[in-house]
């Protein structure tokens, strides 16, 4: 099974560059990686994965950002807005209530664009430039929209992207705006968007900037090991466990490939692989679903509803990657309620760390898995935190504090504030 975490590394077939090759996650089709635009398959339509004949170790990372990894990726240098090196936070309070032996917030919401997204386009529209194609094109629920139209601008390429009309924060619009993204609004939910966008992919009109897209994860593994870097450097020992929230499991993929790939090179044992834990809104949870069915196929969800409108995903497009990382590592997956989510964000909020409500699901999911026993108290857990709050300024404003109206003269301010 070549998902498997014991898995062997695999010699490079006569298609690799530089010991880099695609390779089909179902049937084992290897392609060149970058002489055609290839998101999928051409036999039988499966996930392609980005393979390297030599996974590397530890030692031979340097640098800090997601370019420290260069030799974990397909390229030596990306598009770059200096992203990564994301803050590894200690949340005492959050800790002791939880009731866990170690707990740390990853909060990718601090990336230049304000979500882990940015990781995923420094080498996306990197490679997008090194096959030489000239449209850009992704559909989003806003952070990817965000992220593809910044880093698009920075290669000054021309950027579509496809929102779901009405159900796109504030923040994320303002963003793909402002860095001269053309934003079709599409009348339909995100999976419809998504549907549109591959489809305008397969006609070769733009190049598909998706986390279908292979390259994306590549970016998108550094999370995983700037988190086991810094729990090692903290703690000398690894975490037990990554709690993310889940939309399309790139991510949950992601981080797995980073994984295995430690695994294969001898960095890492398969059973210090932490476990990885994905939480979902419970009115968008396919991946749930499949985890507790113990399923290897998703049911794709036509009606989706959450307050978390970044993970609004009825069908988790890569779902045949992330199952096999859940499954594998020993982890599980948990459906939180939008009150649960608000209240998580409040929590992280009053510890100092603003995120937007997808976000919290995380340390919603953790909070629930832990008072079921799922997740016991000598566990070192590490959250992850995938968007700013200033994502989603409404929100925001909705958890928070009601301003309170006051006169314009300081009697009138301390009398408001005795209550009187
Ligand atoms: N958290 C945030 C803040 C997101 O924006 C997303 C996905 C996820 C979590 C889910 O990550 O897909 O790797 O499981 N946002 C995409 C977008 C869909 O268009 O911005 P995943």
């Amino acid at each position: 099974m070549s998902l498997s975490l014991s898995a062997a590394p695999a010699s490079a077939p006569a298609e690799a560059a530089d010991g880099v090759w695609l390779e089909c996650i179902e049937c084992g089709e290897t392609y060149a990686p970058f002489e055609e635009v290839r998101y999928t398959c051409g036999e039988c339509g499966g996930l392609l994965e980005v393979r390297y004949a030599e996974p590397p170790t530890f030692a031979e990372f340097s640098g800090e950002g997601v370019w420290r990894y260069a030799e974990t990726l397909p390229l030596d240098a990306g598009v770059s807005v200096r992203e990564g090196a994301t803050p590894l936070y200690e949340v005492p309070r959050l800790e002791e209530s939880v009731d866990l032996e170690a707990l740390r917030i990853k909060h990718e919401g601090m990336n230049p664009t304000g979500s882990f997204k940015d990781r995923g386009m420094t080498v996306g529209v990197a490679v997008a430039r090194e096959l030489g194609v000239d449209r850009l094109a992704c559909a989003s629920t806003g952070n990817t929209s965000a992220a593809l139209a910044a880093y698009g601008a920075r290669a000054g390429m021309e950027t579509l992207v496809l929102l779901p009309a009405g159900k796109v924060a504030a923040g994320k619009v303002g963003q793909a705006a402002l860095h001269d993204a053309r934003i079709l609004e599409v009348d339909g939910n995100f999976d419809a968007c998504l549907d549109v966008v591959r489809e305008l992919a397969d006609r070769g009109e733009v190049y598909l900037l998706n986390s279908l897209n292979p390259f994306r994860l590549e970016g998108q593994k550094t999370i995983g090991l700037e988190i086991l870097e810094e729990f090692r450097d903290d703690y000398g020992a690894w975490p037990d466990r990554i709690v993310l929230p889940v939309g399309n499991a790139g991510n949950t993929s992601a981080l797995y490939k980073a994984f295995r790939e430690l695994v294969q090179a001898g960095a890492l044992e398969p059973d210090e692989v932490p476990k990885l834990t994905g939480a979902q809104a419970a009115g968008a949870a396919p991946m749930v679903e499949a985890v507790e069915n113990g399923s290897e196929e998703i049911r794709r969800w036509e009606d989706v509803e959450t307050r978390a409108t970044a993970i609004r995903i009825g069908n988790p497009v890569n779902a045949p990657k992330a199952l096999p990382g859940i499954r594998e590592t020993g982890g599980t997956a948990v459906a939180v309620t939008d009150d649960e989510i608000t209240a998580a964000q409040r929590e992280l909020a009053r510890e100092g760390i603003g995120v937007e409500p997808a976000s919290a699901a995380s340390l919603a999911g953790l909070r629930k898995l832990r008072e079921d026993g799922v997740v016991a108290a000598d566990e070192r857990v590490a959250c992850l935190t995938t968007g700013h709050l200033l994502k989603d300024p409404d929100a925001a404003a909705a958890a928070g504090n009601e301003p309170e109206p006051v006169p314009a003269d300081t009697d009138g301010v301390l009398a408001h504030l005795a209550g009187d």
